[in-house]
């Protein structure tokens, strides 16, 4: 027997040399939350992740640069909403004022990112506007994306989220954008975004006004080719960067995405995927620091060249002392 694949494994640093995927912390992205208050607040799903004040969010994204992060997601949980979502284009709404603060703060050091969808700020939940009959209306929503991107770029957003799953919208965006001189503000596609019941602590996390669920724009779970197409016509559409989401229950669609974008490809390791493995650890059985690390690794083994976590800072804090995953 002269073909032994053991021969690679047989120590750490043969391990280490020989490794086929990499982390660094530059691929890493930490979703965070701000709210109106004055004090943050835990989410109680999600142990370990904060509702930010102001200040607290200033000071968590200082850290978060400190660590080498890429960057940092911003979703705005306002105390008052209504049908249209008047808080998201509004330049003094939560969003936009946390936008601008972190953008001085840290901007130069990370990309400050935000999230670019309604539902935070409708007093229904919905990632739009709703017609007469009550569905979310595709057409009247990109108006009001069109609308919230302008106000994030003002703030000085440097890359916005598209996470609504309308049709057409990363084109509407990039036309509004360009028309008023935005032109070089990246657009991230959620490309690929599925109705999962993995945001679950999410909508905790937003207080979530939601009745009912997505599924009349969100992808079905069970369409991989779907998620593909999807992509692609994010692509075609302008976008800079495509997204799959969830992460792990997807790697098929990730995957898939990544042999056939020429444009960047990342995943969101979703608010469910965290509390899944913080509980399963809590109760102790689970290695949590290895779950985290491996959970992590695959993504990006799947093909996505960044990751939204979470645990970014603390996964950036483990790869900056070198420590074995
Ligand atoms: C909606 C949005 C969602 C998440 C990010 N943006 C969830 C939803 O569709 O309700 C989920 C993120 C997570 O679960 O961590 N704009």
């Amino acid at each position: 027997m002269h073909i032994r694949p053991r021969r690679l494994r047989q120590n750490a640093p043969i391990r280490r040399l020989t490794a086929q995927t990499r982390l660094h912390p530059a691929q890493l992205v930490l979703p965070m939350f701000v709210t109106e208050a004055d004090e943050p607040r835990e989410i109680s799903s999600m142990p370990g992740v904060q509702q930010h004040s102001v200040d607290s969010l200033r000071r968590a994204a200082a850290e978060a640069a400190d660590a080498g992060i890429g960057g940092v997601m911003l979703f705005g949980v306002p105390n008052v909403r209504d049908g249209r979502g008047s808080g998201a284009d509004d330049p003094g709404g939560i969003l936009n004022r946390a936008t601008a603060a972190l953008a001085a703060e840290v901007g130069e050091r990370l990309v400050v990112q935000t999230d670019l969808c309604l539902d935070e700020f409708t007093d229904h939940g919905h990632c739009g506007v709703l017609d007469e009959t009550g569905r979310v209306d595709n057409d009247a929503t990109l108006e009001r994306y069109v609308s919230m991107a302008l106000a994030q770029a003002d703030a000085g957003s440097g890359l916005l989220g598209l996470s609504g799953m309308m049709d057409g919208q990363v084109a509407a965006v990039r036309a509004g954008l360009d028309a008023a001189g935005h032109t070089d503000v990246p657009l991230l596609g959620y490309a690929a975004k599925y109705a999962s019941a993995f945001y679950g602590p999410f909508r905790e996390a937003v207080d979530s006004a939601l009745v009912g669920d997505r599924r009349t724009y969100q992808l079905d779970p069970a369409n991989r080719r779907e998620g593909l197409r999807e992509a692609l016509l994010d692509v075609d559409e302008g976008a800079d960067v495509v997204m799959v989401k969830p992460a792990s229950g997807y790697l098929d669609v990730l995957a898939d995405v990544a042999a056939a974008s020429e444009v960047p490809v990342w995943a969101y390791q979703v608010s469910g995927e965290y509390a899944m493995i913080e509980a399963a650890a809590q109760q102790g059985w689970i290695e949590r620091d290895r779950a985290i690390a491996e959970s992590v690794l695959s993504i990006v083994r799947a093909g996505a060249e960044a990751v939204l976590t979470y645990w970014a800072v603390e996964l950036a804090e483990t790869l900056n002392r070198g420590e074995e995953l």
